[in-house]
């Protein structure tokens, strides 16, 4: 006999004090059991504030953890506890090379602020932590470098090179990338780590250069994890939420092409909406979780026997949630 997991989830969600969290990039049977769905920041601070002592997070791995670091007191699992392509290419050891990469050329370790981009593993933002630096997400970026940069100290931005330039670029400040070209610290307010999203590296010039001649008046939507040149030609650049905001503002006849994970551009697609790319830009991370996945979880809390547990150790926590909180901390 075949499980009506929709029911089933229901069922279970009624039963138990659970919270189910997902991301936009969910798969939408996924997404549509969500009782908190959001950009990163947004289920960051729902989650946190959410009285359920279960929750059980449908997104990629630093989504979860970051709960665990700011609510160590709730129970945090994960139907699939799938690593975002971008959080793994940074880990502690990378981001010590990149703190010396600085002092090898003349800046003091006290004289640098780290941020880093919240798509990264909690030991790297308890690196952060310690050294006094602060998480951001995409949508608050520009406020969380404004606060960096009162420090008067230069500021070590990890794991998206994409982001941190972009940021740079609009703030009027001057960036480099380690491992690009010269990148001399003294030179640049934002040093950056050369990570990036291998879904946002998927639309290009072209991708842009087609709708616009196609359609003269069409408005170009993208995600801040693009490289900065998509970003430079973009009429508005957000957050997953900010682009939901930017299409839903927009005139029902207007046109707009949208630059980010295929899931959240398809649901959007009765707007007048086109996805910004010739292939499907799915992230295959993201795309892990399935319905199945999220009934098993809920129904091992059921069976006392909980599945994907998120467990982070003590110094990680008290180190994450120095960086994690300092970010929430800025309204
Ligand atoms: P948001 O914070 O905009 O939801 O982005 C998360 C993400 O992973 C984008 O690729
Ligand atoms: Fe990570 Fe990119 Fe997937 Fe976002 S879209 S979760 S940055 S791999």
């Amino acid at each position: 006999m075949s499980i009506d997991y929709r029911a089933e989830i229901k069922r279970l969600k009624e039963a138990l004090d659970v919270t189910v969290v997902a991301h936009f990039y969910q798969r939408d049977e996924v997404f549509e059991m969500g009782d908190i769905t959001g950009d990163s920041l947004e289920l960051a601070r729902k989650s946190k504030a959410d009285s359920n002592p279960w929750i059980i997070f449908c997104g990629v791995g630093f989504m979860g953890q970051s709960v665990k670091v700011i609510a160590p007191e709730k129970r945090v699992l994960m139907p699939k506890i799938a690593c975002c392509a971008m959080a793994r290419m940074i880990d502690a050891s990378y981001f010590d090379d990149s703190v010396a990469y600085m002092v090898e050329r003349g800046i003091a370790k006290e004289d640098i602020l780290p941020i880093t981009y919240i798509n990264s593993d909690a030991t790297v933002k308890a690196k952060v932590g310690e050294m006094g630096g602060l998480v951001c997400t995409s949508s608050n970026a520009f406020k969380i470098i404004e606060k960096g940069l009162e420090s008067g100290k230069k500021i070590l931005f990890v794991p998206d090179r994409c982001l941190g330039q972009n940021f740079a670029n609009s703030m009027g400040l001057k960036s480099c990338v380690i491992g690009e070209g010269e990148c001399d610290p003294k030179e640049a307010d934002i040093i950056c780590f050369n990570g990036f999203c291998s879904v946002h590296q998927l639309f290009t010039l072209e991708d842009i250069a087609f709708y616009r001649e196609r359609y003269p008046d069409i408005k170009i939507a993208v995600h801040p994890e693009c490289d900065p040149k998509i970003v430079e030609a973009a009429d508005f650049s957000g957050s997953t939420s900010q682009l939901i905001a930017y299409v839903d503002a927009l005139d029902p006849e207007q046109k707009v092409a949208v630059g980010t994970e295929y899931n959240l551009v398809n649901r959007m697609r009765e707007k007048n909406t086109y996805v910004l790319s010739s292939t499907k830009p799915e992230c295959p991370t993201m795309n892990e979780t399935t319905l199945e996945d999220l009934y098993l979880t809920l129904k091992s809390i059921e069976e006392g026997n909980p599945i994907n547990e998120i467990v982070v150790d003590e110094h990680t926590v008290k180190y994450a949630n120095l960086a994690l909180e300092r970010m929430l901390a800025v309204k």
